[in-house]
């Protein structure tokens, strides 16, 4: 493998003088997070912006990278199964059974480090899914399909919570795919549920005040995420639903989950309905999210807060500050009417159903019967995803990003070591490694002191960095707060131990080829010039920006890094841009990258979500090696359709096929369904689905991206 992350000459960055506002759908901002941004940020601690403090000498970035992820990814935003390097199975994984072995996929992968060949697909605003010339692509599954054994067929006009409860559920996002057998031609399907958009999904909607108790139930149950088997077709590399339903499961807002970790039985999450504080309903507005290497999806609760409503002004301070931080109301009203439905969605009548969300979920799809958990250890904030690196000493890190202006990146570590094969007892301890550890919070220092008032003097936006611990060894490590206070209320615990203010952390992923780390900050209008420092460099930050993370000795455990800015999204033809240094005239435009993954190859893919706010075209799906000559020739790889985002996206472990979930299709101001501003996938009213993408002609190599 060449030297990863090679250090080439780089293009010297420009001053940045950006002055435009962000913009995304006002419906997308009702519906998807509630207004958030509409409303200040709720981080108003006085953490600093800048960075330039410390210019500790740490060594630079490029190191080959080895052995620091014990696993390939297979996912969209976080996934690592481990597929390489391990004893086989024999046989393919029952219901309620496991993963196949270690590693022992018959399948040839490709090479680390190989090229990018396609034609990049140029920027567009059709209404459909483009993909490059030799590709092609089809609808695996799309909202209302049938998922549970005797779900009926979707129809918009005949549409049931019954029905919901078993069919494919509403907007989807991180997308995951798990193998079945040795040769991948069974797999399981996992696909996170984030919200729902009740202007497109009922003919008759009018608002949630004269919405009847049906469709917001409706609504209810088309949250959560789906499981569904899936089949390859013949020997290319398109997947279609399996008529078998085995491991078919809808998780929504009833399905009952288990609380554990620290703060598991605390006080601050008990209610009425479960005073042991260990028993939850529902998951709720989940994200990105991972797969670990033992074969459990990991799934992020985001914007929680939207779901709360109240009946009465809450008065308590210590509660008003609570839910300040996470901007959850403190005044009477509502949002989305569950409060009309359920009690425990009543912030005045049960303060603390609101701290059971919040959380990573850990779920295993090769258990149908599984209880889902939720981990309290890996902390509670509007968690965007996580995903799972193995440490030199074998510990468990879980990588995470707090999805608001102005919030932090966190990470996990695991007090006990991965137990590497699949077998019942090995699995059965891997499954408790994320329920005790340590958790951390990063600060990232500039290493050019005159920055802002100058350009960086090297020329790059780059520095050092260190992970400012909250749990360490059991203990909590911030004054005046208990391990439960932190892990229930942890940003307001990180804001006291001086993070870094960033520009909205999305996914945060390692590159399982070189341990790099890449965290996708999508964007912040809102940060103003004298906000500024060396990570988030630009003041009304419409477009986004990527950075890498390097920890010390390549060891996910470490407590210091470095970083570089690799990406400043926007026009590339925009002086203030920059693509890790290749020629832009030769590079796609991205703008708000969200999503984050990688495939066998070790290149590096991100989804977008906010392109046509931001720059006019559709959001997609862009790949970017990471190195070789071809380092930062950043291309769009698939455009999707009118007013969706581009979620997953995926890659399967086998580099044959990528996933795309295209998420909120049509969510433009004053679209219904029969006024629909897109009728993406089949020709009527907009429907979220998940797509698939492999090579049509597959002489001179199958893998995606040749
Ligand atoms: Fe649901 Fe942070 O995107
Ligand atoms: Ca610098
Ligand atoms: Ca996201």
């Amino acid at each position: 493998m060449p030297e990863a992350n090679g250090n080439g000459v780089r293009r010297r960055l420009l001053p940045l003088l950006n002055n435009r506002n962000g913009g995304r759908s006002a419906m997308t901002c009702e519906y998807r997070c509630g207004n958030q941004c509409a409303h200040p940020a709720p981080n108003e601690s006085d953490n600093e912006y800048f960075g330039d403090m410390v210019s500790k000498a740490m060594s630079r970035r490029g190191l080959l990278r080895t052995g620091a992820v014990a696993a390939f990814v297979v996912g969209s935003g976080a996934s690592a199964t481990a597929l390489a390097g391990a004893a086989p199975a024999a046989r393919p994984a029952a219901a309620g059974g496991r993963p196949p072995g270690d590693g022992d996929l018959q399948v040839e992968l490709p090479e680390l480090g190989r090229p990018v060949n396609f034609m990049a697909v140029q920027d567009n605003t059709v209404d459909s899914v483009v993909v490059p010339n030799g590709y092609d692509w089809s609808v695996t599954i799309a909202w209302g399909e049938p998922v549970e054994q005797g779900a009926p067929e979707f129809d918009i006009d005949n549409q049931s919570v019954e029905a919901q409860l078993k069919q494919f559920g509403y907007n989807c996002d991180f997308v995951a795919v798990l193998p079945l057998d040795r040769t991948f031609d069974r797999a399981l399907l996992w696909v996170n549920h984030e919200y729902t958009n009740e202007n497109l999904m009922f003919r008759d909607w009018v608002d949630v005040a004269s919405a009847t108790e049906d469709q917001l139930k409706i609504a209810m149950a088309a949250h959560g995420g789906s499981v569904v088997e899936i089949e390859r077709v013949g020997d290319t590399g398109e997947w279609k639903p399996a008529k078998r339903k085995r491991y078919n499961r809808r998780i929504h807002t009833w399905t009952e989950f288990e609380i554990v970790g620290p703060a598991a039985g605390s006080d601050f999450l008990k209610t009425g309905d479960d005073p042991s504080g260990t028993t939850a309903l529902g998951t709720l507005n989940n994200c990105a999210g991972g797969t670990t290497p033992w074969g459990t999806i990991l799934t992020a609760e985001e914007n929680f807060h939207q779901y709360f409503g109240a009946s009465a002004d809450i008065s308590d301070p210590t509660t008003r500050e609570r839910f300040g931080r996470y901007g959850i109301r403190t005044s009477a009203g509502t949002s989305r009417g569950w409060d009309r439905v359920e009690d425990r969605f009543d912030l005045a009548k049960e303060p603390n159903e609101v701290n059971r969300q919040g959380w990573i979920v850990e779920i295993d799809p090769y258990d149908p019967k599984s209880t889902p958990r939720k981990l309290t250890g890996l902390g509670r904030f509007k968690h965007e995803g996580a995903t799972i690196s193995i440490a030199e000493d074998g510990r468990a890190v879980a990588y995470m990003g707090d999805d608001e202006r102005f919030d932090y990146v966190y990470k996990f570590v695991s007090k006990n070591t991965y137990r590497e094969g699949t077998d019942r007892r090995s699995r059965q301890h891997n499954m408790t490694l994320l329920e005790e550890g340590d958790l951390y919070v990063a600060k990232f220092t500039g290493n050019s002191p005159e920055f802002p008032d100058s350009p960086p003097n090297d020329g790059l936006f780059d520095g050092t960095g260190e992970w400012l611990p909250l749990i360490e060894d059991g203990e909590s490590k911030v004054d005046g707060m208990s391990v439960e206070e932190v892990l229930v209320f942890t940003r307001l615990a990180a804001d006291q131990v001086g993070p870094t203010k960033m520009d909205r952390p999305e996914d945060v992923e390692a590159n399982p080829a070189t341990g790099t780390v890449y965290v996708a900050l999508t964007n912040n209008s809102r940060r103003t010039p004298a906000e500024v420092d060396e990570a988030n460099p630009r003041a009304e930050n419409r477009f986004g920006h990527v950075i890498a993370i390097d920890e010390a000795g390549n060891d996910a455990a470490a407590k210091t890094f470095t970083w570089q800015i690799v990406i400043v999204c926007g026009d590339p033809e925009d002086p203030e841009t920059y693509y890790d240094g290749y020629d832009k005239s030769q590079v796609s435009m991205i703008s708000c990258p969200d999503n984050v993954a990688f495939d066998p190859s070790g290149r590096l893919w991100i989804g977008t979500d906010g392109m046509p706010g931001s720059t006019g075209v559709h959001d997609g799906m862009f790949v970017m090696p990471v190195e070789g000559d071809d380092r930062g020739h950043l291309r769009r790889f698939v455009s999707t359709p009118i007013g969706a985002e581009c979620c997953g996206p995926a890659i399967t472990a086998d580099g044959r096929t990528a996933l795309v979930a295209v998420q909120h299709p049509g969510e433009v101001s004053g679209a219904t369904v029969d006024n629909p501003a897109s009728t993406f996938p089949y020709g009527d009213f907009a429907r979220p689905s998940v797509v698939t993408i492999w090579r049509k002609s597959p002489s001179g190599g199958p893998y995606i991206g040749d």
